[in-house]
């Protein structure tokens, strides 16, 4: 048997994302012994991706923005399927979190009244995304690392964790991972711990996201008893690099969009125009000049088409390319040379012009960007509770992208820095909670723990398997070409073919080398979770026979007011097999779904809706 640290806390939070460290400032601020265990850097995740800004109603540039308009923006950009609840908390509590976050340092741009500075972005109704420049994400971690590190929260960076574990009472109660630097193994105790490890996007081979986004999180949380929903629920943002090929799928933000850029097809005609839904069409412009008077004297009129909601937009775009009015390389062309002056572009979207000016040799102040749909962000995810963040298995809690039901079918720009601020700051509260009242030592299995190290070490001993650098990239093929923007039932099951062929191969694979630093090793143990997050999406996709937000079924071109009415709900049955071999073939086989009403709006909510048409 290999050996293993051991590591004992109250609180453990797994992800150093927003959601992740906004919890565990929570956690160790109510006095609990709190550590935050991460796979990457501490300082580098997703949440930098999120570029152009924050939402909240501060109501700095529109005094009548206030939480009921942005909590009916939220609902609408999830076309309804949202937990109206999380809506509600999040849209009322994400100014305290924003200013809370100012007073710990950030430094957001200014109105000239020195306000908070708030940007469009698309499907909301005013001026709402506190930010600076086009690096909001950064500047927000760069905060909460700083007050965590302050607070004398404990980082253990560069883990690898592979299981939770449960206590014989089924209570999860730590976790098992390695060292990546090392390859040694580390067992963490904990009285509750916060899964905040993001998203899944490594599936797919165009993607915003980079190496850690796995869908750690939401598998772990799977195999330990979790609920998961709406896992079909996939978030194609409009605009990512579309060439050079290297760099395909990094995202260019919506704060271009917001500041004024257009998007044209290679006719140079604004296509948008052509695209406004029926839901949107009262309050989009519907000329150009009446879209460009918006932008020039910001008044709260009708929104340029640009401003839609980022799934209409990713859909518009894919139609242009498909119809052969798409640019060189396959995207259109995004142009904010023309539209704004260029010491204003530097300044505005100072990222955006470096990036494109190193990555592609194109000076955005000059001319046009090409961009495409990349995958971005899963509104699905792990099932909690809307107060406390409390997942459906004890002990264990989740927030920020890992957690769903916050964003529906398609979030909003600028909503999930909010989203993450909003319940990492919840779920740092619930675990502490959780954590206090719980007495007595905790106790782990010490038999899980050597089978799953066991698992994670099987493929050293084997020779001539498979790579696993060829499964990643025959799964990311599928995902992309099967499981993408536009669904059809047909594809969607080949999906799940493929899928069940590279379940069997990933449990065959073989590798050479230490446990060291071994980036073959890694994705090994990265696979498993991969394959689950993505059998999720393939499972939910085909159950959704439906078109909603983010989830587009060219054989069902509609949403259906009925599968409005649900939740697609995934879990392994308890007795079933939750592990097994290193890509845990046993318990992705176990993966059920089936369909549960969503929580009922209360009538004062509703009203809202109402009070709009
Ligand atoms: O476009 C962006 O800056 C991304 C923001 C977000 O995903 O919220």
């Amino acid at each position: 048997m290999i050996e293993y640290e051991t590591h004992d806390y109250d609180v453990i939070v797994v992800g150093a994302g927003g959601a992740g460290i906004r919890a565990a400032i929570e956690a160790r601020s109510r006095g609990l012994k709190t550590a935050l265990v991460c796979k990457s850097l501490f300082g580098k995740a997703h949440t930098v991706m999120a570029e152009g800004g924050v939402a909240a109603a501060l109501g700095n540039v529109y005094p009548e923005d206030n939480w009921k308009v942005h909590f009916r923006d939220t609902m609408r950009g999830g076309k309804m399927l949202n937990n109206w609840r999380m809506a509600q908390l999040h849209a009322q509590e994400a100014p305290d979190r924003v200013r809370e976050l100012e007073e710990w340092g950030a430094l957001f741009d200014r109105t000239k009244d020195g306000l908070m500075l708030q940007r469009d972005f698309g499907g909301h109704r005013y001026a709402r995304l506190a930010h600076v420049g086009d690096r909001t994400g950064l500047e927000i971690i760069r905060t909460l690392q700083q007050k965590a590190v302050a607070n004398g929260i404990e980082v253990f960076m560069e883990i690898k964790a592979l299981r939770l574990l449960r206590d014989s009472d089924g209570v999860v109660s730590g976790l098992v991972g390695y060292w990546r630097p090392t390859g040694e193994f580390v067992v963490f105790k904990a009285k509750a711990v916060v899964m905040a490890t993001g998203g899944v996007g490594k599936s797919w081979l165009y993607t915003s996201n980079s190496w850690e986004s796995t869908g750690d999180g939401q598998a772990m949380a799977l195999w330990a008893g979790a609920d998961l929903i709406d896992m079909e629920c996939v978030q194609f943002h409009p605009t990512g690099m579309v060439w050079p090929l290297s760099v395909r799928g990094i995202l260019v933000t919506e704060g271009v969009r917001g500041d004024g850029g257009v998007l044209r097809n290679a006719e140079g005609r604004r296509f948008m125009f052509d695209y406004i839904p029926p839901m949107f069409a009262a309050e989009t412009a519907d000329s150009e000049e009446e879209a460009d008077k918006w932008y020039s004297d910001h008044t709260a009129g009708r929104r340029p088409p640009e401003l839609l909601p980022r799934d209409e937009v990713a859909r518009s775009i894919n139609s242009e390319v498909k119809a052969g009015r798409g640019s060189p390389h396959g995207g259109v062309l995004l142009d904010i040379a023309s539209r704004l002056p260029a010491a204003d572009i530097r300044r505005r979207l100072p990222s955006m012009y470096h990036q494109f000016r190193e990555l592609a040799g194109v000076d955005i102040t000059a001319e046009a960007m090409e961009v495409g749909p990349t995958c971005h962000y899963i509104m699905g995810g792990v099932r909690v509770d809307a107060e406390s963040a409390a997942t459906t298995a004890p002990g264990l809690f989740a927030a920020g992208e890992v957690a769903g039901g916050m964003h529906g079918s398609n979030r909003l720009g600028g909503n999930s820095l909010s989203d993450l601020l909003v319940f990492g700051h919840r779920a740092g509260i619930g675990a502490a909670d959780f954590a206090s009242g719980r007495s007595g030592d905790v106790s782990l299995d010490q038999k899980e723990i050597a089978e799953v190290i066991d698992d994670a070490t099987a493929p050293f001993g084997r020779e001539n398997g498979e790579n696993p650098y060829e499964l990643h990239r025959e799964l990311q093929e599928s995902m992309q070409s099967l499981v993408g923007i536009i669904r059809t039932g047909s594809e969607l099951d080949e999906a799940l073919e493929s899928l069940e062929r590279l379940e069997e191969r990933a449990g065959a694979v073989s590798l050479s080398g230490g446990r060291p630093y071994n980036p073959g090793w890694n994705l090994t143990t990265d696979l498993p979770s991969m394959l689950t997050v993505s059998r999720c999406t393939a499972q939910g996709a085909i159950n959704r026979k439906e078109s909603r937000g983010g989830h587009t079924r060219d054989d069902y071109p509609k949403p259906d007011p009925e599968m409005g009415k649900v939740n697609f709900v995934q879990r392994i049955p308890q007795g079933a097999p939750r592990s097994g071999g290193v890509c845990g073939t046993p318990a992705i086989r176990s993966i059920t779904i089936g369909s549960e009403p969503i929580l009922a709006m209360p009538d004062e909510l509703q009203q809202l809706f109402e009070e709009a048409t």
